[in-house]
């Protein structure tokens, strides 16, 4: 009773009386900032009677399932909406079409399973920023949305996070109705590729943030994807890249790209002597990309090993060769020297056959030696 005095008695000495009785039950008002907050109470639907000078309603950490088009009646002042982690499920047709001057939506931390088709579309398409970061519940959430983007009339929109959605990809043409969004955000979450069409429409990007995804590399079609939006800033880090030859192109696209790209981020997963080693400069062969080329080398190293073995050979023989032709001389005097030796022992073995026969001769025969022959003669003569 008393705490309750002294809030009324201050409520009326902080603002108009008229302001301060309008505020929702769970809720603070506050005239001088114009803002309305409803934070952690459990509510269980959007409140009512939010006072018409609010700016700024931020509901939060409350129970609301459904968002409708009764949520929000009439608020011509309200510009900026904060609805995140509020288990929201359904987003109703014309949720936020009261809401004229809507130009700020948080819906992030929810969990939408059903999105209507037009659960976005405000008359004149005020809307700039849509954060849905971590609010998309399934699959059948991101269908959902797909069609609510393109029938929603935002033609205002400047800036999409769809951050940490569990998103594996993106339909074609998912964000072609959305000509003038200049930021889109899909951080966190399991892409592998983009396609040619992931991107199409948009003609006024200037950021777009794929960080943190499950990307090993970036084929022709999504680089020339890439290429066309420009020369804009494209974050592409802490991605697993995998620095085998098929990440060729996209090594070759980083080398050349005009586009303002977190490059020092850009990095190489796998395999691990690669690992953490920037990809923009990496060389061909780095990537493994010469396989063949290198086992080729092996075998040239393999013939010239053996042209070299050749050639030693061959040089070995010539200067034997060489040896022989200097020693001419002497070789001559040696070869007639045995030829006569042997021409001697012949013939005394001729006598020997004839006169008689001495078993020492056979085994003298067998080694045509001068000097054993002339002992030879020597005796028998
Ligand atoms: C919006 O704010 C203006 C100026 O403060 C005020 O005159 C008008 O009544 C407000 N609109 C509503 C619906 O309360
Ligand atoms: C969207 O909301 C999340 C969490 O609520 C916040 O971290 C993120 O910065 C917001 N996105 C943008 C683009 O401001
Ligand atoms: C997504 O969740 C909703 C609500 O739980 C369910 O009705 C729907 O069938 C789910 N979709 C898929 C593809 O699982
Ligand atoms: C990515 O999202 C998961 C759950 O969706 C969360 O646990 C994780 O902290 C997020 N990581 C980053 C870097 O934001
Ligand atoms: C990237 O550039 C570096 C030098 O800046 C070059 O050595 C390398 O071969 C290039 N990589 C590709 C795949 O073109």
């Amino acid at each position: 009773m008393c705490v309750f005095a002294v809030r009324v008695f201050l409520g009326i000495l902080l603002c108009a009386p008229y302001q301060c009785l309008e505020c929702p039950f769970g809720c603070e008002c506050f005239a001088v900032t114009r803002t309305v907050k409803c934070v952690s109470e459990d509510l269980l639907t959007v409140p009512q009677s939010i006072p018409g000078y609010a700016r700024t309603v931020i509901i939060t950490g409350n129970n609301i399932h459904q968002i409708g088009p009764d949520s929000f009646a009439e608020l011509e002042n309200v510009t900026n909406i904060i609805l995140s982690n509020n288990r929201i499920t359904e987003l109703a047709s014309h949720s936020f079409s009261a809401l004229t001057n809507l130009r700020f939506l948080d819906l992030s931390g929810n969990r939408l399973a059903l999105i209507h088709p037009e659960a976005l579309s405000i008359p004149g398409g005020p809307l700039q920023e849509l954060n849905l970061s971590r609010s998309l519940y399934n699959s059948s959430a991101l269908t959902d949305l797909t069609t609510a983007l393109r029938w929603g009339g935002l033609r205002g929109l400047l800036r999409l996070d769809l951050s940490g959605n569990h998103l594996g990809f993106l339909p074609p043409g998912m964000f072609s109705h959305l000509p003038n969004l200049q930021q889109l955000f899909l951080i966190n979450n399991s892409l592998v590729e983009v396609y040619s069409g992931t991107f199409s429409g948009m003609n006024h990007l200037q950021v777009l943030d794929l960080t943190h995804n499950a990307f090993r590399t970036f084929s022709a079609d999504a680089l020339q994807e890439l290429g066309k939006l420009g020369n804009i800033r494209i974050l592409l880090g802490e991605n697993p890249y995998t620095c085998s030859c098929e990440i060729r192109s996209f090594v070759a696209w980083l080398n050349g790209s005009r586009a303002w790209i977190d490059v020092d981020a850009v990095r190489c997963d796998s395999p691990g002597g690669l690992s953490d080693t920037r990809l923009r400069g990496l060389g061909v062969q780095a990537i493994g990309c010469v396989v063949p080329v290198q086992a080729e080398v092996a075998d040239l190293t393999l013939q010239t090993s053996y042209v070299f073995l050749g050639l030693v050979l061959g040089f070995v023989g010539m200067i034997f060769l060489f040896v022989l032709y200097l020693n001419r001389n002497g070789m001559k005097k040696w070869i007639i020297e045995m030829r006569d030796a042997c021409r001697d022992v012949l013939e005394g073995y001729h006598y020997r056959y004839e006169i008689d026969s001495d078993p020492r001769l056979g085994a003298d025969l067998t080694n045509c030696n001068p000097q054993t022959h002339s002992e030879f003669y020597n005796r028998t003569l």
